[in-house]
């Protein structure tokens, strides 16, 4: 082996050594980077629940027909009777609407089709909107509930709160079977 070749070996292992130490940093710093988010949007969300925890949260009706307005009614209509892959909210028999913690999960995450309402599947994906305002989400779940259908329990603020405290590493929507019931 003369020298140039021992030279060139030397500096392909130096290069390999370096691309090795730069992903593994890099790989880190992404990694960390992504945990001090989701820590600070932790500590951000229990700040507020501490701080509204004795509070009494009031359904605001207009606020949520304001927000209906401005996020759901492109889909599902503004009188919420929806269109062709998407399901009316309207005097809906859904599950989902009727039952507190999966609406809440919903809201936060979206969800994932195929669902079955009546004789129409549904194989689309709604987005979930936990980048809004958690006062604003129960705003907008509340009219669902109790101006687009008759449920006359209004879902205190604290719930949607916890909801997402609780999934806060949660990327994906969910499908209808893996929303978990209400507990009685
Ligand atoms: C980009 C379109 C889109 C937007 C915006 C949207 N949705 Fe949806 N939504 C859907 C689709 C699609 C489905 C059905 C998903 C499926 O096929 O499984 C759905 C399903 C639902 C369901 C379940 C219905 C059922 O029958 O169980 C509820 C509740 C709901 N949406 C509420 C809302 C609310 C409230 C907003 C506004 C905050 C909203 N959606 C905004 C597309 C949307």
């Amino acid at each position: 082996m003369n020298l140039n070749e021992k030279d060139t070996k030397k500096y392909i292992l130096i290069t390999l050594i370096i691309m090795f130490i730069g992903s593994v940093a890099l790989a880190w710093y992404m990694s960390s980077n992504m945990h001090t988010d989701v820590s600070k949007e932790r500590f951000r969300l229990t700040k507020i629940y501490k701080k509204i925890k004795d509070e009494t949260y009031a359904y605001d009706k207009v606020k949520g027909k304001q927000i209906y307005m401005n996020l759901c009614m492109r889909c599902h209509k503004a009188d919420g009777t929806g269109s062709g892959m998407y399901p009316p909210l309207l005097n809906s028999k859904s599950p989902i609407i009727a039952d507190p913690a999966k609406i809440i999960a919903v809201m936060v995450h979206g969800l994932q089709g195929p669902i079955i309402r009546g004789v129409i599947t549904y194989s689309g994906a709604m987005p979930g909107f936990k980048r809004v305002e958690t006062t604003d989400l129960t705003h907008v779940l509340n009219y669902v509930r109790t101006e687009l259908n008759t449920f006359e329990d209004i879902i205190p603020h604290i719930l949607v709160i916890e909801a997402k405290i609780d999934t806060i590493t949660r990327a994906t929507p969910y499908r209808e079977a893996d929303l978990i019931t209400t507990k009685n």
